[in-house]
């Protein structure tokens, strides 16, 4: 049994699309179990890139079923937009490979215009405005629309008006327009018939396929520090990013997952508001953001950057029980005379190696204590194995190794598949080719 959670564990954009890429050669079903368009990853056809926000990076393998599970919320106009540009880039098998939960929640245009009448007002987090929490109260309030409600008109208009009944105090206290039900529905029937027919018990399927012995990853949006319940809370995401919403998401126990492998790079970013207590914003944080390309994918906006946190790392070890780690973009710390990795925390009520989680709501309140190690000037793209690393590389990844207590399973030493190094693969339990 192989049922492999890729997760993030830090803030997002760790670079799980790339490892992710990397495992899915050897995986047969790939699946998203949470959060939704607010994610975003590159996928690379032919001479082309495009970025998709729903679709796993497996659509593109012809041998890979994909799985959009229950714990997504799925906009349809995203899915279907997405679907239909593979197609016109030649992928003509794309929905035969691909299927939706019945129990995924939609984001329908209401919720899209909540989370941008908010993030316009006092008090915004910086959302990526796709709609996403305001789907997710829709869930939690039990006003949401299912994607599997698109097989009944009747009861799908029905569960629209409630929803827009239960919204209109919010969106005219916003001082938006409230769209009709007529509206809402009008849109809808142009991608409904599509949207039915990749309908499926994805929980079937995939505990199915687990059983059967087949290769199955769980892939994890957003990161641990953007979880619902175990990140900075309130500048969250809405969805459970953790290895462990990855059971409750899919419609699979607990128990079917035989490996959870964390993303980190070998520095830190966020995007959004909120607490990031190793943040830069000096010209070793330009050189983070200006190396590492760190622009967001779905907004463009440019993304905060920082040392590694390792007291944050060893948290995401323990609340996802990672067992692997893949650490990313380790070349974009090339050129610096020295690296500050953060070793602990100086907080009231002294020294801690534990991310002080409780004490982030008030900036300043806590201070990291760091250990500077000194840089590397060498490229490290053409790096293939650990040996022919830079000493000054090798001594930083083998100390983040050990002060995270975790094995690594993977380094990135570049953007392209070929830059990689591969110590271990969950699916096959050896070294697979870069
Ligand atoms: P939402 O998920 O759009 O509601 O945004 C909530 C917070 O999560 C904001 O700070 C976003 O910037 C952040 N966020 C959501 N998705 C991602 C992602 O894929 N990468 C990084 N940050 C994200």
């Amino acid at each position: 049994m192989s049922c492999v959670v890729i997760v993030g564990a830090q803030w997002g954009d760790e670079g799980k699309g790339k490892i992710v890429d990397i495992y899915t050669e050897d995986a047969e079903i790939v699946v998203r179990y949470a959060g939704g368009p607010n994610a975003g990853h590159t996928l690379v056809v032919g001479d082309d890139k495009l970025v998709v926000r729903l679709l796993p990076s497996g659509i593109l393998r012809p041998q890979t079923r994909c799985v959009l599970a229950q714990g997504m919320v799925i906009d349809p106009d995203v899915l279907l937009g997405e679907v239909d540009e593979l197609i016109r880039r030649g992928h003509r098998d794309v929905e035969k490979r691909l299927c939706v939960s019945d129990r995924a929640h939609l984001i329908l245009p209401y919720h899209v215009l909540v989370d941008t009448l908010r993030e316009a007002a006092p008090g915004g987090i910086g959302t990526t405005k796709k709609g996403i929490g305001p789907a997710y109260e829709d869930k939690a309030r039990r006003t949401g629309v299912r994607a599997g409600d698109l097989r009944d008109p009747v009861r799908l208009g029905q569960r629209i008006r409630a929803a827009l009944e239960a919204w209109a105090p919010t969106i005219k206290h916003l001082g938006g327009e409230v769209p009709s039900a007529e509206e809402m529905l009008a849109k809808l029937e142009a991608s409904t018939k599509r949207m039915v027919s990749l309908l499926a018990n994805t929980s079937l399927i995939v505990d199915a396929a687990v059983r059967e012995g087949k290769r199955v990853m769980l892939e994890g949006a957003q990161g641990t520090l953007l979880d619902i319940d175990h990140g900075t809370y309130p500048f969250v995401t809405s969805s459970s990013a953790v290895a462990g919403g990855a059971s409750i998401g899919t419609g699979i126990g607990p128990n079917r997952i035989s490996t959870v492998l964390g993303i980190t790079k070998a520095y830190a970013t966020r995007v959004g508001s909120g607490p990031f207590p190793t943040e830069l914003n000096d010209g070793d944080g330009q050189h983070l953001r200006e190396v590492g390309a760190e622009f967001g994918s779905v907004t463009g906006r440019p993304r905060r950057t920082g040392w590694l946190d390792l007291p944050a790392l060893r948290y995401a070890s323990r609340v996802n029980g990672i067992d692997g780690l893949a650490l990313t973009k380790l070349d974009v710390l090339t050129g610096l005379s020295r690296i500050q990795v953060c070793i602990a925390y100086d907080t009231p009520e002294g020294r801690t190696e534990e991310f002080p989680i409780d004490y982030l709501d008030v900036p300043g309140v806590v201070k990291p204590v760091y250990q500077e190690m000194p840089g590397w000037s060498e490229k490290l793209d053409g790096v293939r194995v650990l040996d022919e690393l830079p000493k000054a590389a090798r001594n930083y990844v083998r100390f983040l190794e050990e002060a995270a207590k975790v094995p690594l399973f993977l380094l990135s030493v570049g953007p392209r598949r070929s830059e990689t190094i591969v110590l271990h693969n969950p699916f096959v339990g050896r070294a697979a080719a870069p």
